[in-house]
């Protein structure tokens, strides 16, 4: 049994959705699943596992911020032996192409956390997905008649910034959107073998101060859940 997971062996799947928010976990597992069983409710942080098509699947809550994303995949990893972890998350959109709701499928993410030049000695290591997820993600997508955008994204340490304009620069580069949570499971999936892929839904956009309905997240939520519960093995 994890510290901050506390599931039984055998209780998660090889397969792992994540999503920040636990109360989205829980939603989408009571939702979507068949037969979902709560396996952790250690600091509200929910964690489920049912069947989707047939297939196991689990999907846990891990906060917001790397580091509290870094301790359940470190767990769900190392502990529980998860091989495949699909991040189900939104951003702030920083590209005006980009509407509130549409859904991106992140193919990198830079970054203003120290965590990994502190891993690789000051040096950048350029954080990406595992290419045969990212591609079935994809067409699983057109698949179902649901529009997604594939490119970079940020995963920011301070979502409330002293400097307004500090998304600038990296719109200028061509990043989509801003998060909190990539750049460090790629990283982790990265040294630990595992298949990771991040799935987000843009809830707000720092270029108009615009930001999605409640019933409009969900929707969209549930849009990205489904293509993420088309890449479970
Ligand atoms: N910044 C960081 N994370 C986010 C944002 C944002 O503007 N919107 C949704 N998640």
């Amino acid at each position: 049994m994890s510290l901050h997971i506390g599931a039984k062996p055998g209780e998660i799947a090889e397969t792992v959705l994540i999503a920040g928010d636990p109360l989205r976990a829980k939603n989408v597992a009571e939702k979507m699943l068949e037969n979902p069983l709560c396996y952790s409710q250690i600091r509200g942080m929910l964690g489920f596992t049912g069947t989707y098509n047939g297939k196991r699947v689990s999907i846990q809550g891990t906060g917001m911020g790397l580091p509290s994303t870094a301790i359940y995949l470190h767990e769900l990893i190392s502990d529980y032996g998860v091989k495949k972890v699909v991040r189900i998350g939104t951003c702030g959109s920083i590209q005006e192409y980009l509407d509130i709701g549409d859904v991106i499928l992140a193919t990198s993410a830079s970054t203003d956390s120290n965590i990994n030049r502190l891993i690789f000695k000051g040096m950048d290591y350029a954080p990406t997905p595992d290419f045969e997820t990212l591609m079935r993600a994809h067409e699983a997508a057109k698949m179902m008649g649901i529009k997604v955008t594939p490119g970079p994204v940020f995963s920011a340490d301070s979502f409330y910034n002293a400097d307004p304009d500090h998304w600038k620069l990296w719109s200028e580069y061509g990043i989509l959107g801003m998060e909190m949570e990539t750049s460090l499971l790629y990283t982790v999936a990265a040294k630990f073998k595992v298949k990771a892929l991040t799935i987000l839904s843009v809830s707000d956009s720092l270029i108009t101060h615009s930001s999605a309905s409640a019933e409009e997240r969900e929707k969209k939520f549930m849009n990205m859940a489904k293509i993420a519960l088309s890449l479970v093995d």
